[in-house]
């Protein structure tokens, strides 16, 4: 038999950093976790640089059921401890844009760092080690494993959500929920490129590769980043962001002139350019293959700008300010980077991170009810509910 003070089960971003602030309380702890390497989506993120934080991360940059939950946690351990952390270990690091800070060398060094922080705290990682089941005992929690069983005090469940199975990924955090009567909530796939019905895409296929600037908008809430054309359908940091917003049926509206008024550009080039086509004047905006590709999808006649009556330059002007396209799915969680839903936030603390129906079970990391933004938000959700919870566990 096995005895920790605490076991946490996940070791990625949220169970490691939980379990090495908890060690540093002097709890013993055990991490367990089925996967044959530890810390896999971290090694995957950001390109291989992890985006491990963001320098204006606040609570609105998160979707929950409970706007509020994440609050606590994301200020009691801030961007800013997180930030000095990482310069502790003389990590190199950069903004990359708005406030995404990426490793200047690999997303490596952050698993480096947790796994110092583990041994620092004489935190026992144990990978390749199914959980089998989980019970209560009157002191705390039983577990029986491949590896052998394990009691403890309090049990942390950090095992993630659902994106990307061929890394681990499975549903093992919310069936423990459900088994201790804790409710979860429907998920569904987050951060993920979308998918087209066929005219779209095989037309739009052509642009495979080209990145636009957007604002994009879909249930009240806009972005404004890139939306990348791809040969499977729309991606880019603009269509990940607004897909974590997007219920199937929904319409995207894409403003493709955030920069500049089309209706005016257009009624200068009928002014002073009056022979030049219609694709000819769009290149001044946007790559040639945009301009052809947009006249081949909107059934354009690529006339002289002159030919163009009041009605049809009002149509053109009207669809790159407000192009309506409706996505056939998004790519699941084949893709995704995050997974919406998750264990209600009305089940637990929000200081703790603890079940208020089960004492000293906590969740923490991807598996709650809380997903940040593309741009290090997720990140420091792990590390904001591991270190709560490690407070306490
Ligand atoms: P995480 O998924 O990291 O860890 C869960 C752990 O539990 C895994 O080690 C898994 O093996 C284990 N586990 C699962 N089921 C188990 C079971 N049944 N038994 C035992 N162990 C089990 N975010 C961000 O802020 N910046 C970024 O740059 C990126 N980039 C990015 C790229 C890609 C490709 C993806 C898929 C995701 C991102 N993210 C991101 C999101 C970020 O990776 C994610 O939100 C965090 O890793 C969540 O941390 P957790 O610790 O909660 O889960």
């Amino acid at each position: 038999m096995n005895k920790f003070d605490v076991v946490v089960i996940g070791a990625g971003a949220a169970g490691l950093f939980c379990a090495a602030e908890a060690g540093k309380r002097g709890r013993s702890v055990a991490v367990l976790d089925h996967a044959k390497k530890i810390g896999r989506k971290i090694l995957m993120s950001g390109g291989g640089r992890c985006n491990f934080t963001n320098m204006y991360a606040s609570h609105e940059n998160f979707l929950c059921n409970n706007p509020h939950f994440c609050k606590s946690a994301l200020s009691r351990y801030t961007q800013w401890d997180f930030i000095s952390l990482v310069a502790e270990y003389g990590i190199a690091y950069h903004e990359k844009t708005l406030g995404q800070l990426f490793c200047d060398e690999s997303a490596a060094d952050i698993v480096n760092l947790l796994v110092s922080e583990c041994r620092k705290a004489n935190v026992d990682i144990t990978t390749r080690c199914e959980i089998l089941n989980v019970s209560k005992t009157d002191e705390g929690f039983a577990l029986s494993t491949s590896m052998g069983d394990y009691e403890c005090e309090s049990l942390v469940v950090a095992t993630g959500g659902l994106s990307l199975p061929k890394l681990g990924a499975t549903p093992f955090g919310y069936k423990l929920a459900e088994q201790f009567g804790l409710k979860v909530l429907p998920t569904r796939a987050g951060l993920v490129p979308f998918t087209l019905h066929e005219q779209d895409k095989t037309i739009l296929a052509e642009l495979s590769g080209v990145a636009i600037d957007t604002y994009a908008t879909c249930n009240n809430t806009t972005f404004r980043e890139n939306t990348l054309f791809t040969h499977r359908g729309l991606s880019g940091p603009a269509m990940l962001q607004i897909s974590s917003y997007w219920q199937p049926g929904d319409t995207l509206h894409i403003n493709a002139s955030p920069t500049f008024d089309i209706a005016e550009s257009l009624a200068e080039a009928q002014l002073k350019n009056p022979d030049s086509l219609i694709t000819t004047w769009l290149s001044k905006h946007f790559p040639k293959r945009v301009a052809a590709t947009f006249c081949e999808l909107n059934h354009w006649e690529n006339k002289p700008v002159k030919q163009l009556n009041s009605k049809e330059a009002d149509a053109i002007a009207g669809f790159f300010e407000d192009w309506q396209i409706q996505p056939n799915g998004t790519e699941g969680y084949r893709t995704a980077e995050v997974t919406l839903g998750g264990v209600d936030t009305d089940e637990l603390s929000s200081k703790t991170m603890m079940s208020k129906k089960v004492e000293q079970l906590f969740f923490i990391g991807e598996v709650v009810d809380v997903t940040g933004w593309l741009g290090g938000y997720n990140f420091q959700w792990a590390w904001s509910s591991g270190w709560a919870a490690a407070q306490y566990a």
